[in-house]
């Protein structure tokens, strides 16, 4: 289990006056143009997973061929953050193998993101812990032949 007291401190943002939130150009920019938004009609891998701190969640989609993961797509319910991060995680993810993928941490997507406000860190979660579900998924549909 994850320690957040801990995570928090190391993705304090000095800069972050107290009370307000600020979002850098990246992450406004993902949230206002969020990257590959969508479903995929008969995805590989799928997983709906939410954050039980705040109720946020996402879905997110794969496709896979060979050991690359070819499309992502998602929805997400959740917040600024929540969108911005997935969206940054999509283009992280996309052409990636697969254990490229599965090493993707959150840790990653804060540093491609160039930052988020500490309160926020958590949010930044939500789309790799529903790659990291998805991936399981395939994985078990592959093992189990439905694929
Ligand atoms: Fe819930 Fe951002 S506050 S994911």
């Amino acid at each position: 289990m994850r320690d957040w007291k801990e995570h928090y401190q190391r993705h304090k943002d000095p800069g972050e006056p107290s009370g307000y939130l600020v979002y850098n150009e990246t992450i406004l920019d993902h949230f206002k143009n969020p990257r590959n938004i969508g479903e995929i009609e008969k995805p590989d891998g799928m997983a709906l997973v939410g954050d039980p701190r705040c109720g946020d969640h996402i879905r997110l989609y794969l496709t896979i061929e060979g050991d690359k993961i070819v499309d992502i797509r998602y929805k997400v319910f959740g917040c600024a953050a929540a969108i911005a991060t997935t969206s940054i995680l999509t283009e992280l993810v996309i052409n990636k193998n697969l254990d490229d993928a599965l090493a993707i941490t959150d840790d990653d997507v804060i540093e491609a993101a160039g930052g988020i406000p500490a309160r926020k860190a958590h949010c930044s979660l939500l789309g790799v812990v529903g790659l990291h579900t998805a991936l399981a998924e395939y994985f078990l549909k592959k093992e189990k032949g439905k694929l």
